[in-house]
């Protein structure tokens, strides 16, 4: 299988992908690698692994959906059978996610459907929780709203802060995210309704 990952920052979870890649976690191929950011980080990571690495400036296009067809584009010229989302701070339009119907994965920094949205950490931090933790889920149109693959729950200390809150739910992202694409590629999770049956 042929994958690609859309991402607009830092990309350490697409490092953690590159690394499953080559330890032999992930039998796929990451064929691609888009961002909607020219200097972020993760085509770095991209361009060191030797993977293409597109910048797609949406400032090129009318609206959203235009946009996402440029990347669809690019996902069909590059074979891709799914996609990832790490750090990507787009909407999907429907017109893309009818391509790819439950074949895109997101990661958020929560136990969903708490904190959804893109201050997730801080929020939950300053809730108080006891537990949080990351939460891979397929992508529907609503956000932060798709069947849940895995989540991992992280107990939070009196002593955390939320430098170390983080720190820990970043560890927990870069573990749980590639078992998920592995059992994805493995044709191990089947979608019924809002579940997802680990097979
Ligand atoms: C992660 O915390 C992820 O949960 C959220 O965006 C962040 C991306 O981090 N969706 P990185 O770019 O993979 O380091």
């Amino acid at each position: 299988m042929n994958f690609a990952v859309l991402a607009s920052g830092k990309g350490s979870n697409l490092k953690a992908m590159i690394d499953a890649i080559r330890n032999g976690q992930i039998k796929a191929e990451l064929k691609v690698v888009i961002s909607d950011k020219k200097e972020a980080f993760c085509l770095e990571h991209a361009r060191k692994a030797l993977i293409p690495a597109i910048f797609i400036d949406p400032k090129d296009f009318k609206d959203r959906e235009a946009f996402d067809k440029a990347v669809i584009d690019c996902l069909v010229k590059h074979q891709v059978d799914f996609v990832v989302l790490a750090g990507y701070m787009r909407l999907l339009s429907s017109f893309f996610l009818k391509q790819y119907p439950n074949k895109v994965l997101n990661i958020h920094p929560a136990l969903l459907p708490s904190f959804k949205g893109t201050h997730a950490i801080q929020e939950a931090f300053d809730y108080g929780v006891k537990l949080t933790g990351p939460t891979v889920h397929f992508v529907t149109e609503a956000m932060d709203e798709g069947p849940i693959i895995l989540q991992e729950a992280i107990e939070i200390k009196p002593k955390d802060t939320l430098e170390s809150m983080a720190e820990k739910i970043h560890n927990a992202e870069h573990k749980i995210y590639p078992q998920a694409i592995d059992l994805f590629v493995r044709g191990k999770l089947k979608v019924e309704g809002r579940k997802v049956i680990v097979l």
